[in-house]
């Protein structure tokens, strides 16, 4: 989808060179980094250049002890969940934990998804050959689509058979919902019932902004048995070119082999990380250690604030304009329905077109987003504000 993006943008651009372009399509954020992080890793660089305090291996390869301890404090225990550092594992990337994860299941295993869905989780599926053909619409044989629409609020049923890896994202990208307590339980009690395994993508749970809506999985009684969960300092604090995030592991975790015998995912997974990974450089874990004190959090908070406020701008103008809009409240990604039901790839070429502006089709992320179109928050206010009076000239 992205190069096809490109491509179009590229096409663009060449018979209008002089078309100033805004993009609402980017998944990455546009602020710098909080000024408590940036002074950390000054102090880190220092530390590193001195042979009393130099740091070369992070000798368990799943990150420093302070790194851990404070996202138990913060992201964990101030909201009731327990969780033993030994259970977290800090990486260079939600995108690469999502994406390696599923390496410890065995190749026969059945796979659901969301449709629309973050690619890179079928995509992967579909590497380590764990799927059959594609069958167009850009799916393929042997995944279980679980179709996330208007009707069901974004927030898919529970599969009718039987899965053994269920992806959720929540707050999701691209559709920006959210799942309540009640429905993450449902999905806890079909993972222990089936024992089956939830992957929960929770990269934009800092956005998550209404008291009500779970935060982690493990809010839920029971998710330590059935649940990883993922997490980012990308789009909660600006790291997408810094590079670092982490996956919580439970030892309660355990998956069954063919002779029901229950193997520990935990050892597992650390396991795989000590064989292929290296660990996260010293200066960008005390970059990341920076966001939990009390000056990182405001810092973090107040940027987050500003994307939330072009979200809010965002929505409210096209609803205004009469749009059908969802998302963009708890998450930074708006989804809109495309005016009177054209495709998404048309609503893509007549926005570029006439407003020189970039969103994302709703079909490239799975068959379910046909007629709908993912507007980002992350841009300068300013562009967003620019983006909002150009939609003017398209009708709704
Ligand atoms: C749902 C989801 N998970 C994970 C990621 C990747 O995060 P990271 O930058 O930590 O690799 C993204 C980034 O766009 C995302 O949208």
């Amino acid at each position: 989808m992205f190069s096809e993006v490109g491509r179009r943008l590229r096409a663009f651009r060449a018979k209008n060179p002089d078309a100033k372009i805004i993009s609402l399509g980017i998944g990455d954020v546009t602020q710098p980094l909080a000024p408590a992080v940036i002074e950390a890793m000054h102090k880190a660089v220092d530390e590193m250049s001195k042979a009393e305090t130099f740091r070369g291996y992070d000798d368990n390869h799943i990150g420093y002890p302070f790194l851990r301890e404070a996202i138990r404090e913060h992201d964990f225990r101030s909201r009731g969940v327990e969780i033993d550092i030994g259970e977290i594992f800090i990486s260079d990337g939600a995108k690469c934990d999502t994406a390696n994860m599923q390496e410890l299941f065995g190749a026969d295993n059945v796979v659901a998804v969301t449709d629309p869905v973050y690619p890179v989780y079928v995509d992967t599926n579909v590497i380590a050959g764990r799927t059959g053909r594609a069958k167009g619409e850009g799916q393929y044989e042997g995944i279980v689509y679980m179709p996330c629409t208007a009707a069901n609020g974004f927030v898919p049923a529970l599969p009718e058979g039987d899965v053994d890896l269920i992806y959720l994202c929540f707050p999701n990208n691209p559709t920006g919902a959210v799942a309540t307590k009640e429905q993450l339980r449902q999905w806890v009690d079909y993972a222990r019932g089936r024992k089956a395994v939830i992957l929960f993508d929770a990269a934009y749970e800092a956005y998550i902004s209404d008291p009500e809506i779970p935060h982690s999985i493990y809010e839920i009684d029971g998710a330590r048995e059935v649940a990883i969960e993922f997490r980012s300092f990308s789009k909660t604090a600006g790291f997408t070119g810094v590079r670092c995030a982490f996956t919580v592991v439970p030892k309660d975790l355990q998956v069954y082999g063919k002779d029901g015998d229950g193997i520990d995912v935990n050892g597992l997974w650390n396991r795989r990380q000590c064989t292929k990974f290296n660990g996260v450089s010293f200066v960008t874990q005390a970059g990341a250690a920076a966001v939990y004190t009390e000056a990182g959090r405001g810092q973090v908070r107040d940027t987050i604030r500003i994307y939330m406020d072009n979200a809010r701008m965002i929505r409210e103008s096209l609803v205004k304009l009469g749009y059908r809009v969802y998302g963009g409240v708890n998450a930074p990604y708006i989804w809109m329905e495309t005016p009177k039901g054209i495709g998404s790839w048309d609503f893509f070429d007549e926005l570029l077109e006439k407003a020189h502006l970039v969103g994302t089709p709703g079909a490239g992320f799975g068959a379910s987003g046909e007629g709908y179109f993912r507007l980002t928050a992350f841009g300068r206010p300013d562009d967003v504000r620019e983006a909002i009076r150009r939609f003017d000239s398209i009708t709704a």
